[in-house]
């Protein structure tokens, strides 16, 4: 970046005319110094000793990720192995028809499995079209960490594999998707390419212009309550990992924008042991459920993490916490509401 600058500052200087039209030789002595000056500018300075600490402990991070992805990578080879020996060992103790038997009944569940992905893929393809638009507005990328941006990733990849899962699923929209967030996501998560799911460059209120006055901005934050979706509306989720550092920014944003916000019904239907903000994830979770069952509270329920609703809601079907909701963690929140949740 500094020497692009620097590139930059070199143009506007006639000593940079010599520089680009010809050879190393073709050099002023201004331009030569202009050069030495910008290699010196650009030499890394010496690390402090709490920029060392955070290097060292990113490292060490990186190589017991890289020791765990062995690991597991050993672990999967045997247990192919190990499933190998089991099937040849079962197959030595059949007889003849019995294995064709057998062969017969395992081509059976195989093509049922494809035949239930299939379906899925074309439910999903026709959800695209007709189903309820969930958008995640990604414009605010540039404010994460490399590891909320990380974490925002996984959120996204849960929230894609609860829409390929569920029986009604949505019409879901990545906005403003591109730059760092787009690599990102792009080499952190297998098979991105293939995902049923719009990708637009563009921010949401550019995408959904024509319909602005049926896009609702979702935040924690809103005073307006969101009662039910409506199939014609536009639900946007911020896609933000911030642990409440940039508290009630959507709904400045949104406002802003002369977007109407709402929030989830969460105090109307459970009690959380903290923070009513909740991971996209989870958001995404909650419309996608309330869209098979229009019951906020079996959405709410199934979705929110027991640990995150108390001792007398969490009846113990809910959903195990995630590292996701660990980076959520941060101050509390503008109501007050404890931080032991989020
Ligand atoms: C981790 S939160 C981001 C918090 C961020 N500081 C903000 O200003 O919204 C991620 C997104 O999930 C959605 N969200 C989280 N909790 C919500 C709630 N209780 N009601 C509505 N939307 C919620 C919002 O769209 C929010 O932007």
């Amino acid at each position: 970046m500094a020497s692009a600058e620097a590139g930059e500052r070199l143009a506007d200087t006639p000593a940079a005319v010599k520089l680009q039209d010809g050879s190393g030789a073709s050099k002023t002595p201004e331009a030569e110094e202009v050069c030495n000056s910008d290699f010196e500018a650009t030499e890394p300075a010496p690390l402090s000793k709490n920029a060392q600490k955070k290097l060292l402990k990113r490292q060490r991070y990186e190589d017991k990720k890289a020791a765990r992805k062995a690991s597991a990578k050993q672990e999967k080879h045997q247990a192919t192995e190990q499933k190998k020996q089991d099937v040849q060992s079962l197959l030595e103790g059949m007889t003849e028809e019995e294995k064709a038997a057998w062969k017969e009944e395992r081509k059976h569940v195989r093509s049922a499995r494809k035949a239930q992905t299939q379906e899925k893929r074309s439910r999903l393809q026709q959800a695209m079209e007709t189903g309820q638009t969930i958008v995640l507005d990604l414009s605010s990328a540039h404010l994460m960490s490399d590891l909320e941006l990380k974490s925002m990733c996984q959120q996204i990849a849960h929230s894609y594999s609860y829409n390929v899962r569920a029986t009604t699923p949505c019409s879901l929209h990545l906005c403003s998707f591109q730059g760092r967030m787009k690599d990102v996501l792009e080499k952190q998560i297998g098979g991105f390419e293939n995902w049923l799911i719009h990708q637009h460059a563009l921010a949401y209120d550019e995408v959904f212009r024509e319909q602005k006055d049926k896009v609702v901005y979702l935040t924690a934050d809103s005073k307006t309550t969101l009662e039910e979706l409506q199939p014609d509306e536009v639900y946007v989720i911020g896609g933000l990992v911030d642990r409440n550092r940039f508290a009630s920014m959507c709904l400045d944003q949104a406002t802003a924008k002369g977007i109407r916000t709402a929030r989830l019904p969460i105090a109307e239907y459970v009690k959380l042991t903290g923070s009513r903000v909740l991971t996209v994830n989870h958001v995404v979770d909650i419309l996608i459920k309330w869209v098979g069952s229009h019951d906020w509270k079996a959405a709410l329920l199934d979705s929110i993490p027991a640990r995150k609703r108390t001792a007398l809601e969490a009846n113990c079907e809910g959903t195990e916490d995630s590292p996701e909701d660990a980076l959520n963690r941060g101050s509390p929140n503008a109501d007050g509401t404890s931080v032991v949740g989020l």
